[in-house]
């Protein structure tokens, strides 16, 4: 949507040094219980999504891909899969780990979470390094499905996050 970009910049609010020194938090909770703000996020996150062909499946990142994803993929009239982190899902899991700053961390699906040939949109706020969107496509990968790309709010261009994700099509709304 068109007011997207403006509505953004006015409503996600930068926190300095968190969640630690040094670093600055884009805060999208602002944006997001705005009924103008959130109107215009999800306009825009829905055409972003339509831009990527044909999808059956959105999935949404724990944490803050579930206040996304779900928008999006009723708006498409698809279902929704979560990804989450570890020894949260009650059936069988395929599991991928990814390299954090300090340690490792795991995200994990059902393993009967898509059907085979499946084309999946992946949706988080935030694109960062690309550990997280790189092991969730991982995951779709090994049980089947396409993914046909990533869908971000924000990208830190910096992080080099973009690259991480090869061949993958990533789009972000935002770059701070
Ligand atoms: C943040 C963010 C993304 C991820 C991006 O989540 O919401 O999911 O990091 O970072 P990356 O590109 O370097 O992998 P976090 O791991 O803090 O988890 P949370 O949403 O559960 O707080």
């Amino acid at each position: 949507m068109s007011d997207f970009p403006d509505t953004a910049a006015r409503l996600i609010r930068a926190i300095d040094d968190w969640p630690e020194a040094g670093v600055t938090f884009r805060d999208i909770t602002p944006l997001l219980a705005d009924p103008q703000g959130l109107a215009a996020t999800v306009s825009a996150l829905v055409e972003a999504a339509k831009a990527f062909g044909p999808l059956d499946v959105v999935a949404g990142v724990e944490a803050r891909g579930f206040l996304l994803a779900p928008l999006i993929a009723e708006a498409l009239g698809i279902g929704l899969v979560p990804v989450r982190k570890a020894g949260k899902l009650p059936a069988r899991t395929l599991s991928e780990s990814y390299s954090l700053e300090y340690g490792d961390a795991i995200v994990e699906i059902h393993a009967d979470a898509v059907p085979e040939g499946a084309r999946v949109l992946i949706v988080d706020d935030v694109l960062a390094t690309g550990g997280t969107l790189a092991a969730a496509g991982r995951l779709f990968e090994r049980a089947g499905a396409v993914v046909a790309g990533n869908l971000v709010l924000i990208e830190l261009p910096a992080l080099g996050g973009r690259a991480v994700l090869g061949d993958v099509p990533l789009t972000a709304l935002l770059e701070y």
